[in-house]
Parts: C-alpha cells; structure tokens; sequence
C-alpha cells in the first residue's frame, strides 16, 4: 500500500490560469518526473481523490500545479499557505530518460507540469532538453514562460495565435526540424498524444513516452478504472495509475485508445 501524508502548503504563485503549490514533505520523500500524487480534495461528497503530476517550483521544491477543472482542483486552487493536504503518493511509474542525441518535451496545458519536473532532472545530469507546450492563450501562461526559458529550451504555442506558434504544442511540434533519434516525452489531453503517436509511426514509438491523463478513482490498481489498452498480447488491458501513467508510445493501443 503507497505512503499517506499530511502535508503544509509552504507557498502559493499564480501563473495565468494554473496555481502552483509548493509543498512541506517529510524528510526523505523522494519521488521521479512522471510519479503523481492522489489527493484528497475537500469533503462536500468528493470521497474520491484527484490525481495531480509532482513538479517543481523555481526553487527545485517538489510542488504541484492545479488548472481548475471542476470541483475538486478549484477547491485546491483555492487552498493558502499553512493549510494542509493529505494524499497517497509518490504513486505510478515515471518517465525513463533515454540515451540521445536531442530530448524534446511535449506539454499541452497542465501536462507541463511533470515535464518541468523531468526538464530540472535532464539539467542535473547535464542535458538541455527543449521544451514545446501549448495553452489556449497567452493569458493562460501568466509569467511561467519567462521562468522556464532560464531552465529549457521553451518555444510556445497557442490556439489563438496570442502568444508564440499558433496552433498546439503538436503543431508546434510538427513544424520543428527534429534529428530521427530524438527522444520524446509528452504530457496533454488525449487527442494531442494519439495525434503524435499517429505522427510517429510504428518506428518513433521506440523513443517516445507519453504520460497519460485517464480519471482515475483508487490510484493504486485495484479498481481498473483507469484501464487503458496495451499492445502486450498477453494483456489486453494496463492501469495507468500503477503501470503508468508514463507509458511508452509502443506499448498502448492507440486504435483502441
Ligand atoms: C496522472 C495524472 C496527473 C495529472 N496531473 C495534473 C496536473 O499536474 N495538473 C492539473 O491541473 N491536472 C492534472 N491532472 C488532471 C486532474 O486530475 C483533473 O483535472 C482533476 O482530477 C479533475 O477533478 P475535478 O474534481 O476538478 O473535476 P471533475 O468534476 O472530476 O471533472 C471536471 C472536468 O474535468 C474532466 N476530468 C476529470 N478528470 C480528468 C482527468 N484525469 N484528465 C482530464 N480531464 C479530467 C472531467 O471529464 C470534467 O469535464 C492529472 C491527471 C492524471 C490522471
Ligand atoms: S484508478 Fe483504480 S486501478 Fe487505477
């Protein structure tokens, strides 16, 4: 059974339509880029915890960067400093970086948040990866852009031509010069990571990891409800909370996506 633990909120930013939270742990709790935390997000009948990818904040402080979507993230949204948060974690299967020649970073909205945290990782061991990510606007962004270009390569992209590429992180993506040996690792909603895995063909899914986002209930494999289909013919089917939510682009079903 994962660790539970009761946390304090240390310090609260705001970046355009994200919040960030940077968390007390306890001494000694470790945990890779890609792993996430399951957590309890009020009471008011929301029994189930959310689940929301670990990052960093500027400071290398494990934190965790909320974009409201419904009841549970704008409750944490609305959290202070002082307050505590109990969750489940670390939980799930990371991203593996990859011996290459280039490592390119594909965020669409709050994917970014894992792939900062995999961005200072490649930074330690002397890599500069780049970075693409993808908002609505350039509102969306707030001032997260101008901390991320001192940590990565940063190109952006919006849907409205606000800001950067117009067009998504995958457009943006698509129309980059890339060497075939680059390594990819991508965080976003569903359509911007089966677009790239289509994008890639059978041979770049070798070198491509993708963090799913599925809505999940336990976060620890025992309810299936976050089961996603696997190519592995002896498994129809993975739990993204425990097998994933990392993933190889080869080793999910995108037909059956
Ligand atoms: C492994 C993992 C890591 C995640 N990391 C982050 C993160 O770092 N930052 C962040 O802001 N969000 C992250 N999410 C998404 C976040 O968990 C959901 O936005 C949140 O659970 C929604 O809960 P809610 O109570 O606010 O909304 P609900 O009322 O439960 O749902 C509101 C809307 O959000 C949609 N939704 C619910 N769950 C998900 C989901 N898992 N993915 C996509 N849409 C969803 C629903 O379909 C609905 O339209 C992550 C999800 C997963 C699985
Ligand atoms: S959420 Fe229950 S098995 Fe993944």
């Amino acid at each position: 059974m994962p660790a539970g633990y009761v946390a304090q909120i240390v310090e609260k930013n705001v970046f355009g339509c994200a919040t960030e939270l940077v968390l007390d742990l306890p001494r000694g709790f470790e945990a890779h880029p890609g792993q996430f935390l399951h957590v309890r997000c009020g009471g008011d009948g929301r029994i189930l915890r959310r689940p929301f990818s670990l990052t960093v904040s500027q400071r290398g402080e494990l934190a965790l960067l909320v974009r409201p979507a419904g009841e549970g993230s704008r409750w944490l949204c609305a959290r202070r400093v002082g307050e505590e948060l109990d969750f489940l974690g670390p939980l799930g299967r990371g991203f593996s970086i990859l011996d290459a020649g280039e490592h390119v970073l594909v965020a669409g909205g709050a994917g970014i948040a894992p792939l900062r945290f995999l961005a200072l990782d490649m930074r330690k061991r002397k890599l500069r990866p780049s970075l693409c990510w993808g908002m609505e606007n350039e509102e969306d962004y707030g001032t997260l852009p101008e901390i991320l270009a001192g940590e990565c390569d940063l190109s952006l992209a919006t849907r409205d031509g606000s800001a950067g590429f117009e067009g998504t992180a995958l457009d943006l993506l698509f129309s980059q010069a890339r060497t075939e040996s680059a390594a990819i690792y991508a965080c976003g909603p569903r359509d911007m990571l089966s677009g790239m895995a289509r994008w890639l063909g059978e041979a770049g899914r070798e070198r491509a990891q993708v963090s799913v986002e599925e809505r999940m209930a336990c976060g620890v494999g025992a309810c299936r409800g976050c089961a996603v289909p696997v190519t592995d013919a002896g498994a129809t089917y993975a739990a993204a909370c425990r097998e994933g939510p990392v993933f190889f682009a080869r080793e999910l079903d995108w037909e059956r996506m």
